[in-house]
């Protein structure tokens, strides 16, 4: 990284390079997932390329893409969030990967389907484990053994062409109430067959996907999967009342051949159940004996940097250093602050906005 780094900083512990699953990182900080739907016909643009390239050279050591859709009508609606199919999209994403490579960077594509949350443009019904209808939105489908096997051959596909395309890991998106939080969460799986009933067989059909993706992955390249407790549209819903429970799905997952878990939550500092003051990625590396990446809430505010106390840098590094998780993520903070990691190890609190909503409209 190109940075004068202030040893006495409490970002330098998290600017130790680290290899996790077999991958060599240059730091601990990961860009956390974000949807800038700035790919017009689902193909990643020269911008696209410079906008993670700058993230990188500044300090990131693992970028995780936006979400891209697996090549199936039911993954999307938005033309301008990226695909992962072959063709342009591949060449696009090529060079995105070619770009975060010279800065120095890794980078994991995150591959996504929107379940319910598919929009009907087309007058197509959305895809559901179970179709519950979502308020204001027509009937969703209810998948069929035979649409489960159509979207594992679809992740199976956008994962081979992920690796083409050169890129360094696999993360798939099983949080935030998206087709495959869908199957964890009882709410929206409702199945009385294989797919559904305890959590782990709530877990079978995103571990199946596990295992689809992990099949054309060749090692070293992790596969990541991230998961949530909460949802987008029900920020108290949860997948696992308990540990044990947590634990079933996880160990699915990790049979399944996940290597990383990256566990999202809003507030990194807060405990994921009570008894303990274990984050979720604090429970997901417990449980699994898996590395684990934590995120939420991290840097938004240049006060992250200042006070001691568990919201902070300090509570954070203090985290890391007991074994808690092994990567951090930062999400809005760099969406203003393309280089908040080497300011943020340089002391230059000046050179760092505090994060505002706006920063999603602009994209330096
Ligand atoms: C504009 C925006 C787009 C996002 N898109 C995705 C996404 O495509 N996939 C995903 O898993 N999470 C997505 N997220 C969630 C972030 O990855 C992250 O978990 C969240 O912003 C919390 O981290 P933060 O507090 O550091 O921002 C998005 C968040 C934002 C703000």
């Amino acid at each position: 990284m190109n940075a004068t780094l202030d040893t006495g900083s409490p970002v330098a512990p998290l600017l130790e390079p680290v290899t996790v699953a077999g991958l060599p990182l240059p730091s601990r900080f990961v860009m956390a997932p974000m949807t800038r739907n700035r790919a017009p016909g689902g193909v990643p643009t020269p911008e696209m390329a410079g906008y993670y390239r700058r993230r990188a050279a500044a300090g990131i050591g693992l970028i995780v893409t936006e979400g891209v859709l697996v090549d199936h009508p039911s993954a999307g609606h938005e033309d301008t969030v990226p695909r992962m199919t072959a063709g342009a999209a591949e060449a696009g994403w090529r060079e995105v990967v070619e770009a975060v490579h010279a800065a120095g960077g890794r980078i994991a594509a995150q591959l996504w389907h929107l379940g319910s949350l598919r929009e009907p443009v087309d007058g197509a019904a959305a895809w559901t484990p179970s179709g519950v209808r979502e308020p204001g939105r027509p009937a969703p489908r209810a998948m069929t053994a035979d649409d489960a096997d159509v979207l594992l051959a679809a992740y199976a596909d956008a994962a081979a062409v992920a690796v083409r395309a050169g890129f360094d890991a696999i993360e798939i998106h099983a949080a935030h109430g998206y087709l495959l939080d869908e199957f964890l969460w009882p709410y929206t799986n409702r199945r009385t067959d294989a797919f559904g009933g305890s959590p782990a067989r709530r877990a079978a059909f995103p571990a199946a996907v596990v295992r689809a993706v992990r099949g054309q992955v060749p090692a070293p390249r992790p596969v990541i999967v991230r998961f949530s407790q909460f949802k987008e549209r029900a920020f108290d819903a949860r997948i696992a009342e308990t540990p044990t429970e947590l634990a079933q799905i996880l160990t699915a997952f990790a049979e399944a051949g996940a290597d990383v878990l990256h566990a999202s939550q809003r507030r990194f500092w807060q405990p994921a159940f009570p008894g303990s003051a274990l984050n979720l990625a604090g429970w997901a590396k417990r449980l699994t004996g898996l590395p684990s990446i934590t995120v939420g809430s991290v840097g938004l505010r240049r006060d992250f940097l200042r006070p001691d106390g568990p919201e902070s840098v300090a509570g954070l590094a203090a985290r890391l250093a007991d074994g808690e998780f092994d990567l951090v993520a930062l999400g809005r903070a760099l969406l203003g602050n393309p280089a908040w990691v080497r300011h943020a190890a340089a002391g230059r609190l000046d050179e760092i906005v505090d994060y505002r909503k706006a920063h999603e409209d602009v994209y330096p």
